[in-house]
């Protein structure tokens, strides 16, 4: 863990006066397919919610990289994700969320059990219920996609992982180790389409400094300001308020909360970690916000170099679904919401200033802008890595020994 707040002169051993990303970064589609690539379909990314799929026999189409995915909880409680075609012909075998079980693909009516497994070919050879040999239909299962659930979230790997999910999130989950995640109540959950680059959502959301500014509704400038830069891994950076919800407590709410009520903690919190709040980014797409009473996902799903879907979720602990704290919880959805809200116009007016001749003259602040810095490092370092480093998945599939 390096705290970098400290930290004055170049930013990452690089003088500052200019964007490490270039503004076509930002606007370029070239770029934007490069990033798929070399980020979205070569590391652990953010896929969905595991309340998506809640009840067993329930499934939900997905997209990452612009790559149909299909999430499904099985009968016995197991989620599993597959490439969401069939596999005969290749189409998309489902575009609606589904409780009904077993998977049946709308073009030829070939249905598959919810572990993936082929289970009908009508008219197979022509006969009535005909099908092919068991060999032959071992092979045409869905195919899987690996994947990993944790604090609510669905993460994914569209390439061959040499890493695990549950080291990338280690850090995170041993910081957050005495909040309780596994027991968490939707508070409420929003989507949003936003005029930006996701890159722009992410610094934005790293980005402490404009908080009093745009968000000032949240706390005098003296709270708001009161952050550290914190860099938990390489993947996992971000900042604290030490003394956030201690503020909050007193009517001062730092980055959002419940505004004075009294909602459930998720847990045992130790004394030391009450006044505690947490914002970090997980690389690249997954941006996490937690205190003593609530967490918080915004996940990004980049659609174009300027549009960006965001998934927010708000949520609390299981106690907290008790109708004595409706007005509770709606108090908090409102506050953390409306923060969002009023970010949306900051976001298109960021995008807008990356079509300016000027754009590549801007300045990041060595006293605000480590974090930043360091998402932009890492965003450039994946894109600078060969394009053969991690082939996607996609290309795996065993056509030579398909019938
Ligand atoms: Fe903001």
């Amino acid at each position: 863990m390096v705290n970098v707040r400290e930290a004055s002169g170049p930013i990452d051993g690089r003088p500052v006066g200019s964007s490490i990303l270039p503004a076509s970064a930002y606007t370029d589609q070239k770029v934007f397919d490069t990033e798929r690539q070399q980020i979205f379909e070569s590391r652990w990314v953010w896929a969905g919610f595991t309340h998506w799929v809640a009840e067993p026999g329930s499934s939900r189409p997905v997209s990452v990289a612009g790559r149909p995915l299909l999430l499904v909880r099985d009968r016995e409680g197991t989620l599993r994700v597959f490439h969401n075609i069939c596999r005969h012909r290749g189409i998309v075998l489902s575009e609606q969320p589904s409780t009904r079980g077993r998977l049946r693909c709308p073009y030829h009516f070939w249905t598959f059990n919810l572990d993936g497994s082929l289970c009908g070919t009508p008219y197979w050879d022509r006969t009535k219920g005909s099908g092919p040999e068991p060999e032959v239909r071992d092979r045409l299962g869905l195919l899987p996609v690996p994947h990993s659930e944790w604090a609510g979230m669905v993460f994914v790997h569209l390439g061959e992982p040499t890493d695990s999910a549950e080291e990338l999130l280690a850090p995170l989950a041993e910081r957050w180790a005495p909040y309780d995640l596994t027991s968490l109540h939707l508070a409420e959950e929003r989507r949003y389409d936003v005029d930006a680059n996701w890159k722009l959502v992410v610094e934005n959301f790293l980005d402490f400094y404009h908080l009093p500014f745009v968000h000032p509704q949240v706390g005098p400038a003296a709270t708001l300001l009161d952050i550290e830069d914190q860099v938990l891994s390489e993947a996992v950076i971000g900042g604290y308020y030490p003394r956030g919800a201690s503020a909050k407590a007193s009517g001062q709410t730092a980055a959002g909360g419940g505004g004075g009520t009294a909602l459930p903690l998720l847990g045992e919190i130790p004394d030391g970690l009450r006044d505690r709040q947490d914002i970090f980014c997980v690389f690249p797409n997954a941006l996490v916000f937690i205190e003593p009473d609530f967490y918080q996902v915004i996940a990004l799903e980049p659609v174009a170099p300027d549009r960006t879907v965001e998934h927010m979720a708000v949520f609390v602990a299981a106690e907290a679904a008790d109708a004595a704290y409706d007005t509770a919880r709606k108090n908090l959805s409102d506050v953390l919401f409306g923060v969002n809200d009023q970010d949306l116009p900051v976001l298109r007016a960021l995008q807008q200033g990356r079509h300016s001749p000027a754009a590549d003259r801007n300045h990041l602040v060595p006293h605000w802008d480590q974090i930043t810095a360091r998402f932009q490092h890492l965003t450039a370092d994946a894109l600078a890595q060969g394009a053969t480093a991690n082939a996607p998945m996609a290309s795996n599939a065993p056509a030579k020994e398909d019938p």
